[in-house]
C-alpha cells in the first residue's frame, strides 16, 4: 500500500516535470525567434522571416520544414567554424546547445513552403537548359553526379542528409555552391559538395541555383 502510494507520488511528479518541460523549450524557441536570447543571438525572423520561408534578396535561407537533424548541424557547423558565415557564426555561438536543437525542432515544424520569389525577379535566360541538364543528368565528364541522385526528383530534398534545393532562392543556391568550392563551407560528409562545386563554374553554378529555386516547394503531389 505504502510503496504503490509512492510510486504513485513519482509518476505524478514525473508528469509535473515533463508536462511543464516541453511547453517551456517551445517557447523558448519561438521567443528566440521572435525576440533573440538576450545574449547575443538576435531574432531569427527578422533575416528568416516569421514563417520560416528566409528572404530571397538577402540570401537569407529557407528554414521552414527542413529536416531537424539537418537543421541543427548547420547551426553546430556554424558555431563549431566548420561552415563559415559572418552573419551565422556569431549567432550560432551565442546559442546554447539546448537552443539549437530546440530551435531547429522549432523551424522545422513549420509548414514547409517556397522562398517568396525564390528564382529572382528577373525570368532567367537558360537557352541550352544547362540547369535542368546538371540537375537531372549531371556531367559525367566532370564525374559531377545528376544533383537529384542526392537530393531527391526536383530537389525536394531525402532525410536528414540531403537538404531540399527546391524553392530555395537562386542567390542562396549559388552563394552554398560558391562556399563550397571555395572551402569556407567544409562541413559536408566525405568532401561530397566539396568535390561537384569545385567542377563547376559560375554559369552553371547561376544556372543550377535558378532551376532548382524555380521547382514547386513543397512538390505537388504531397499537398493536400
Ligand atoms: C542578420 C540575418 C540573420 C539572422 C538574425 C539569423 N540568420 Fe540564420 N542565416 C542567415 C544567412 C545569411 C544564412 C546563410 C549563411 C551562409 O551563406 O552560409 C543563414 C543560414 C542559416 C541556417 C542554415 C540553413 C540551411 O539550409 O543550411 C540556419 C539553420 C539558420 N540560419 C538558423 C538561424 C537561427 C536559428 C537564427 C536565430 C537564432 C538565425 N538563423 C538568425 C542570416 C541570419
Ligand atoms: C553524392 C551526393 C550529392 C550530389 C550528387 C549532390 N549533392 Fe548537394 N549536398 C549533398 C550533401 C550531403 C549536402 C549537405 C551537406 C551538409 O551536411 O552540410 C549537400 C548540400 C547542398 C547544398 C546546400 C543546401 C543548403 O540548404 O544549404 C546545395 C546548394 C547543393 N547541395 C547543391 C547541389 C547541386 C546543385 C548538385 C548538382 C550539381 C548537388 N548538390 C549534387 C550531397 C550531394
Amino acid at each position: 500500500m505504502r510503496i504503490d502510494r509512492w510510486r504513485g507520488c513519482v509518476v505524478a511528479v514525473a508528469a509535473l516535470l515533463i508536462g511543464s518541460a516541453l511547453p517551456a523549450m517551445a517557447q523558448d524557441a519561438a521567443t528566440i525567434a521572435a525576440q533573440g536570447n538576450g545574449k547575443g543571438a538576435a531574432p531569427c525572423q527578422t533575416c528568416h522571416a516569421p514563417d520560416g520561408s528566409g528572404q530571397a534578396s538577402g540570401g537569407f535561407p529557407r528554414l521552414a520544414g527542413q529536416n531537424a537533424a539537418y537543421l541543427q548541424s548547420q547551426l553546430d557547423a556554424f558555431a563549431a567554424g566548420t561552415r563559415e558565415n559572418a552573419v551565422m557564426q556569431p549567432q550560432s555561438a551565442a546559442l546554447t546547445e539546448a537552443e539549437r536543437q530546440a530551435l531547429a525542432r522549432y523551424f522545422s515544424a513549420m509548414p514547409a513552403v517556397a522562398t517568396p520569389g525564390a528564382a529572382g525577379t528577373a525570368p532567367y535566360a537558360d537557352p541550352e537548359h544547362l540547369g535542368q541538364m546538371l540537375a537531372t543528368r549531371g556531367r559525367w565528364s566532370k564525374q559531377v553526379p545528376a544533383c537529384e541522385q542526392c537530393h531527391g526528383p526536383g530537389g525536394v530534398g531525402v532525410g536528414a542528409g540531403f537538404p531540399p534545393l527546391a524553392g530555395q532562392s537562386a542567390n542562396y543556391l549559388a552563394a552554398q555552391l560558391k562556399a563550397f568550392r571555395s572551402g569556407t563551407r567544409h562541413n559536408d560528409p566525405m568532401g561530397l559538395m566539396r568535390h561537384i562545386a569545385q567542377a563547376l563554374d559560375d554559369r552553371d553554378i547561376d544556372a543550377v541555383a535558378h532551376w532548382f529555386a524555380a521547382q514547386p516547394f513543397p512538390p505537388k503531389e504531397s499537398r493536400p
